[in-house]
């Protein structure tokens, strides 16, 4: 059976409570839900935490992610927010392990690891985001830091859990650069991922798996990507701000 395509736009700390809401009108003044159907895609974006509650509200069908979580379901972690907290206003997807967390905040595959359990305990989906810097393409080294990526991040996650889980493929020096990895680049690394998880969770898993690639993806380079066999989607930054250009990413799937 083929894999739908997946389309999510991750804010990062852009966007204030009106901006998003204003946004999620759009969305549906334009009825992009209906064209995502049409092409048999998921549409989902991942606002900041402040702004979840009125994005789920507005959401109109859009499926809504929180950027991060913290393992524990509660206790003295000032300034973080747990699963149950966002299960409470109605969050069922959470990003993890977005580079910009593992670079600022320390998360390593490790602490993916626990955050990804607590969530599929809990009933969540996942975005699990991995890549390597620009010096360690330089040097070669992609696959072995994808494979430490995949294998910790989804340490004990069971067979029955990772149909929870969606994989992005995202380079960091392609992160809000400008410099894409040429479609070859994410075809292979996202084929090699994919290979990953047959070996983890055998064949049917691996085929059912979406894998998605972020860095750069724009109204003009999305196409490029979703004719890769191994690329099922894209996680966009910048262009999935503005509601003109989402739709446009949308349109050019
Ligand atoms: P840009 O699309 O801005 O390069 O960001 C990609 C990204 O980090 C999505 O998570």
């Amino acid at each position: 059976m083929a894999r739908k395509k997946f389309l999510m736009g991750n804010w990062k700390m852009n966007h204030t409570i009106a901006e998003a809401i204003r946004f999620c009108e759009d969305v549906k003044n334009d009825s992009l839900l209906k064209i995502a159907r049409s092409k048999g895609v998921l549409l989902g974006v991942a606002p900041s935490f402040l702004s979840l509650q009125q994005v789920k509200r507005h959401a109109h069908g859009l499926i809504v992610a929180s950027q991060d979580c913290h393992y524990e379901d509660h206790g003295a972690y000032t300034s973080s927010v747990s699963v149950p907290m966002l299960n409470e206003i109605g969050i069922n997807w959470s990003i993890i392990g977005h580079s910009e967390r593992r670079t600022y905040d320390n998360d390593t595959s490790f602490v993916c690891n626990r955050k990804i359990k607590t969530l599929v305990k809990n009933g969540f989906h996942v975005v699990y985001c991995v890549g390597e810097t620009l010096k360690e393409y330089e040097e070669g080294l992609t696959k072995d830091i994808v494979k430490e990526q995949i294998l910790v991040g989804l340490m004990n996650v069971s067979k029955e859990d990772i149909s929870k889980i969606v994989i992005a493929y995202e380079p960091v020096w392609s992160i809000g650069t400008g410099k894409n990895a040429s479609s070859e680049i994410a075809e292979d690394v996202c084929s090699y991922i994919r290979s990953l998880i047959e070996k983890l969770y055998g064949k049917v898993a691996a085929s059912k798996i979406l894998i998605l690639y972020g860095g750069s993806v724009k109204p003009n380079n999305i196409h490029e990507y979703l004719l890769q066999e191994n690329v099922d989607g894209a996680l966009v930054g910048g262009a999935s701000l503005k509601s003109e250009s989402f739709k446009e990413l949308l349109e050019n799937i």
